[in-house]
């Protein structure tokens, strides 16, 4: 019998499971601060709501209609087999992201270990600063976390994803969105720290420029797990009686308040403490050990906090390694243990090059957000409004036997809105990054 999620609440916990991960805890409030907060903040929010939602939405339509991964997913709904290349260029998305997704992922395990021995404990903030960079430039630090990251993924995906997935989601999620609420409360109470909160919130409107619009899109993709092909996959797993528009919503909200209250809790220590809100890619290790040092049970709080986010992470690296691994099933004929295997010693090559070299660690995450889930969002809806159509796709919208009261409004938004906003944010921000 085909694999689907037992419950409404369990389809939505593993498609945030796959949403919700170091996009919002370590890449949205690092972008948010190289952009110059408020600014970006609101363009992320136009991002997500005129475009990312729609762009869920028609992945879960596609997966759940065609009951298959995105790898034969859109071929096998039209009967024509150029359209694989929505499932090829998915995958290689997903193998891209995975290089440099493992790495972090690492980070966060190394971290939960360096907080669980006391290694962070009592340290001021150049140390802090200094562990983070020893780490970051420390090839084989990096790869033997990533490796553990890896197997452990390997070991879920290759059992097969809804048990595991939709169990470890509906506990531990929760948990961590209280985790995150409790440091942000205490990050807010700061010296100085409500001046991180006006820097997120106030919108400078000089701000707002091409390519601030370009990270927001990329980070909405990035965020929102969408564009390649994971929520289509997802999409496949999800049962008839739900409702896919409200699943998506629901999705997207839990997605965005995450990154909102990580932002929260980031943004008063990056003020109180004297760090550069640009600082980049280390900025939520190098800010949250100091508020951390501040808190009664700071050790115990940093020890949870770095591990839950070790499996917000993980159930991330598992979505996107799920598609590789339902990709090379379908292409080569393999069992999905084997596939597994095969997958994840291939995906260590990449990460292994993304540990030896931060360009090409910065690169693939540019490239896969900005570039390529957005180019691949574009034949998405393209897909799906002029290969399915209006009345396959209001079928699939119903299929739970009530009538949609937004169908209409979305589909006016992925026929006209979605791929022209994308195209001239799209256009505008690559002309402005290479030149
Ligand atoms: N959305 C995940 C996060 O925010 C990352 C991801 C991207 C996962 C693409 C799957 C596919 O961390």
């Amino acid at each position: 019998m085909k694999e689907t999620f037992n419950s409404k609440i369990g389809a939505i916990a593993a498609a945030a499971g796959s949403a919700v991960g170091l996009g919002n805890v370590w890449r949205f409030p690092y972008i948010l601060g190289e952009d110059g907060g408020g600014a970006f903040l609101l363009l992320y929010i136009i991002c997500m709501l005129f475009i990312g939602v729609p762009v869920m939405i028609s992945e879960f339509v596609v997966g759940r209609m065609s009951g298959k991964p995105v790898a034969t997913a859109y071929s096998s709904l039209v009967g024509d087999k150029r359209w694989q290349l929505i499932g090829v260029g998915g995958t290689l998305v997903a193998f891209l992201i995975l290089a440099f997704y493992t790495i972090v992922s690492g980070w966060t395990l190394y971290y939960c270990y360096l907080s669980l021995t006391g290694q962070l404990s009592g340290l001021d903030e150049p140390q802090i600063k200094e562990v983070f960079t020893q780490t970051a430039a420390d090839p084989v630090t990096c790869i033997i976390w990533m490796i553990i990251v890896t197997t452990i993924t390997a070991a879920i995906v290759a059992r097969g994803v809804t048990a595991g997935i939709e169990r470890v989601s509906k506990i531990l999620m929760p948990i961590l969105i209280i985790l995150i609420v409790l440091i942000a409360i205490r990050a807010m109470t700061l010296d100085g720290g409500m001046e991180g909160i006006v820097f997120m919130l106030t919108p400078d409107f000089e701000k707002i420029n091409s390519k601030a619009f370009f990270d927001a899109l990329g980070q909405a993709f990035f965020s929102a797990s969408i564009g390649m092909g994971c929520m289509t996959t997802y999409g496949s797993y999800i049962s008839k009686q739900s409702n896919i528009a409200g699943t998506a919503i629901w999705v997207s909200m839990i997605d965005f308040f995450i990154a909102f209250m990580s932002a929260l809790m980031i943004f008063p220590c990056v003020f109180a403490f004297g760090i550069s809100p640009s600082e980049g890619p280390g900025l939520v290790f190098v800010s949250l050990p100091n508020v951390f040092n501040q808190m009664p049970m700071g050790q115990l709080f940093q020890t949870m906090f770095f591990f839950l986010l070790f499996i917000a992470a993980l159930t991330s690296v598992i979505s996107l390694l799920e598609v590789v691994v339902t990709f090379v099933m379908e292409r080569f004929g393999l069992k999905r243990r084997a596939a597994t295997v095969a997958s994840a010693i291939a995906i260590t090559i990449p990460g292994i090059i993304c540990a030896f070299s931060s360009a090409t660690f910065d690169f693939f995450d540019k490239i896969t957000a900005s570039v390529m889930m957005p180019l691949g969002a574009i034949f998405i809806v393209i897909y799906v409004v002029h290969l399915l159509g209006r009345d396959r796709v209001r079928g699939e919208f119903e299929a739970h036997g009530k009538k949609s009261k937004i169908f209409n409004v979305y589909f006016f938004l992925v026929k006209y809105i979605v791929p022209v906003a994308i195209a001239l944010i799209f256009i505008n921000g690559v002309i402005d990054w290479i030149m």
